[in-house]
């Protein structure tokens, strides 16, 4: 069997969310943790699929490494690296810009959502590629787990079908089928002020969401005024079947904790969330501060961040590159 390698990325395209880091970061951590090999990306050249500052694009790239590293990812255990450091990315993106459908692409959710009441023909030709690049980025490196939020999910599919596919047109058994790996209480964190978005970097209302930079204080504010209902916690995780913001900060409660939702209700169950979100919010801020104070720290070297990723792209060199060179024989190049 092919041995386990994760890959995964995030955009650096401004402040990271709660959503970021319990979907995604601390995830990672936990998958270093288990000894799994993990290659772990800062995915730039997916950010600029809509125009971005440079200064800002700059700054944003090392603030995600230092959220990285804030949230437990070791350099030396995972590979950490950025993504237009490493070529290969856009070598495969352009093969599987040519292996992918159009008809394919024209399915991507993302991208209706991305351009929803917007003129999508004013959208980058990028934007609407960007899932072939996430699939050469996943398969650059022969990656047979992606851990993701749900709203990834179709893009791994996606994966799948452009690895089956070159696979199949050339007669290799070549890249493998890699499967998203989505678990734990907080796949999909929702918005504070509408349950039914996702919480999101790129959402225009700020009280919508917690930065992982939020001080204490905004973090109590924003939970204080998250929208709820009247009715106490229920006895069971059914009763929270039609109260999606309820059932949104008890996921996030859970997935703080590492524990379940049945866990939560069982020590709340009864009380209102006048005395849930205080709670919930002083557990926040003994989680996300230390990580914002680490990530300051680590900020004020940005000469060592930059070493970090230079050393980081050479090791994910060394394994993409035999990779791509097995890609262009098997292609005629
Ligand atoms: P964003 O969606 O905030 O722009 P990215 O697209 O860079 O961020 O996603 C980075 C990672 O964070 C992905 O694995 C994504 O699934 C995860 N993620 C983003 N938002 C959420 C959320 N609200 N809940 C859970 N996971 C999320
Ligand atoms: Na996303």
């Amino acid at each position: 069997a092919v041995p386990n390698r994760i890959f995964s990325g995030i955009q650096p395209s401004g402040g990271l969310t709660l959503g970021n880091y319990l979907g995604a970061l601390r995830r990672f951590a936990q998958k270093q943790d288990e000894g799994i090999e993990s290659i772990y990306c800062i995915v730039d050249m997916h950010a600029i699929t809509v125009w971005q500052d440079p200064a800002k694009l700059r700054h944003a790239t090392r603030e995600l490494t230092a959220a990285y590293i804030a949230s437990g990812i070791d350099p030396e255990k995972s590979v950490l690296f950025n993504q237009s450091q490493v070529s290969a990315h856009a070598e495969l993106g352009w093969i599987f810009n040519c292996v992918a459908r159009l008809g394919w692409m024209n399915r991507m959710t993302q991208f209706k959502d991305k351009t929803a009441g917007k003129n999508a023909e004013a959208s980058s030709l990028g934007l609407y590629a960007y899932p072939a690049l996430m699939a050469a980025d996943i398969l650059a490196y022969k990656a047979t787990h992606v851990p993701v939020g749900d709203d990834q999910k179709q893009h791994v599919e996606l994966t799948r079908d452009i690895a089956a596919k070159f696979n199949h047109d050339f007669g290799v058994n070549f890249f493998p089928m890699p499967e998203p790996v989505i678990e734990g209480a907080a796949t999909r964190v929702m918005s504070l002020r509408d349950g039914t978005k996702k919480m999101s970097k790129s959402d225009p209302s700020d009280a919508s969401r917690i930065n992982l930079t939020d001080d204490a204080d905004t973090i109590a504010k924003k939970l204080r005024k998250a929208v709820t209902d009247p009715e106490p916690l229920p006895e069971t995780a059914e009763g929270l079947a039609s109260r999606a913001e309820a059932r949104n900060l008890v996921n996030i409660y859970a997935a703080l904790t590492n524990s379940s939702v049945e866990a939560v209700l069982g020590e709340f169950a009864g009380q209102g969330f006048g005395t849930f979100k205080p709670k919930l919010a002083e557990l926040a801020v003994s989680v996300l501060s230390p990580i914002s104070t680490e990530m300051t720290r680590l900020m004020q070297d940005t000469g060592e961040i930059d070493r970090i990723l230079s050393r980081g792209a050479e090791r994910a060199e060394a394994i993409a590159r035999p990779i791509l060179d097995d890609v262009y024989d098997i292609i005629g190049m």
